[in-house]
């Protein structure tokens, strides 16, 4: 049994009357490749910025590795790598040069950055490309650049949001490859939030259905798988007409 590392505790975000986040609890346990699921405008990101202290929650609260967003965001950036949808880079620089600059801004000494952003891009498949300028980078190449660099600091979770729009279809494959061996060879606990089923069912070990801001049903795909029961047949009791729908 792993441990609680992500703790939502009736988490809510209210923009004016609209509630964009409403009560969600949720806890993603050490070494979860986890899926936050739903259409657009479900509440996925400012779910997400509420996790990295970057938006103030209305009420309720995050906790994560035991720190709570809110009060010590700087504890929590030090253990999670964040890869938001729009990455950006200093488009005039190089890739390599980007990579140096986060490895700075964290403090790491250059010549340790060097050696580790060599590593990095050659695990995500960017090996020799590193010269190139940023602004130059395929959109495919930039999500891989992302993870490079949310990599770079070493944290024990990575937040991926939308991390694979835009990029082409066997890029996606490539990029699900690499969350898995992530998971698997450095433990890392991943939250891959996206509005494509397909790939949350190919990367993740359980997923939540998030809509108009509320968890509709949290799925351990494992037992789903040994149930007989496919992804898309619960998602679709919740969302489409005629079904469970979410009201
Ligand atoms: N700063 C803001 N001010 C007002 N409303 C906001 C703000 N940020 C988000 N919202 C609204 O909150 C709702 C949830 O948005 P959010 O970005 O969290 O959705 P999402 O699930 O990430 O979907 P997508 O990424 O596809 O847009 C949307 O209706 C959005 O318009
Ligand atoms: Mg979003």
């Amino acid at each position: 049994m792993s441990d609680p590392i992500i703790v939502l505790n009736d988490l809510t975000k209210k923009y004016g009357d609209y509630t964009a986040v409403d009560h969600v609890n949720l806890t993603i346990n050490q070494g979860d490749v986890f899926g936050m699921l739903g259409p657009n405008g479900a509440g996925k990101s400012t779910t997400i910025l509420m996790m990295l202290g970057l938006t103030e929650p209305t009420s309720g609260n995050v906790e994560i590795c035991g720190f709570n967003s809110t009060t010590h965001p700087i504890d929590v950036k030090r253990k999670v790598g964040y890869l938001p949808e729009d990455v950006g880079f200093y488009d005039n620089i190089t890739g390599i040069e980007n990579l140096r600059y986060t490895a700075q801004l964290n403090g790491i000494p250059t010549a340790k950055a060097n050696i580790k952003i060599e590593q990095l891009l050659k695990r995500v498949g960017l090996e020799g490309q590193g010269e190139k300028k940023a602004g130059k980078y395929s959109r495919g190449m930039r999500q891989r650049l992302g993870l490079a660099d949310v990599l770079i600091k070493d944290p024990q979770i990575i937040i991926l949001d939308e991390p694979t729009s835009g990029i082409d279809p066997a890029g996606v494959v490539e990029f699900i490859n690499l969350i898995h061996e992530l998971s698997e060879k450095d433990g890392l606990t991943i939250l891959f939030s996206s509005h494509i089923l397909d790939q949350v069912q190919k990367a993740c070990q359980r997923v939540v259905l998030f809509n108009k801001g509320q968890l509709l049903a949290e799925i351990d795909l494992a037992e789903m798988k040994e149930k007989g029961e496919d992804l898309s047949d619960i998602y679709s009791q919740y969302f489409e007409e005629g079904g469970k729908k979410h009201e």
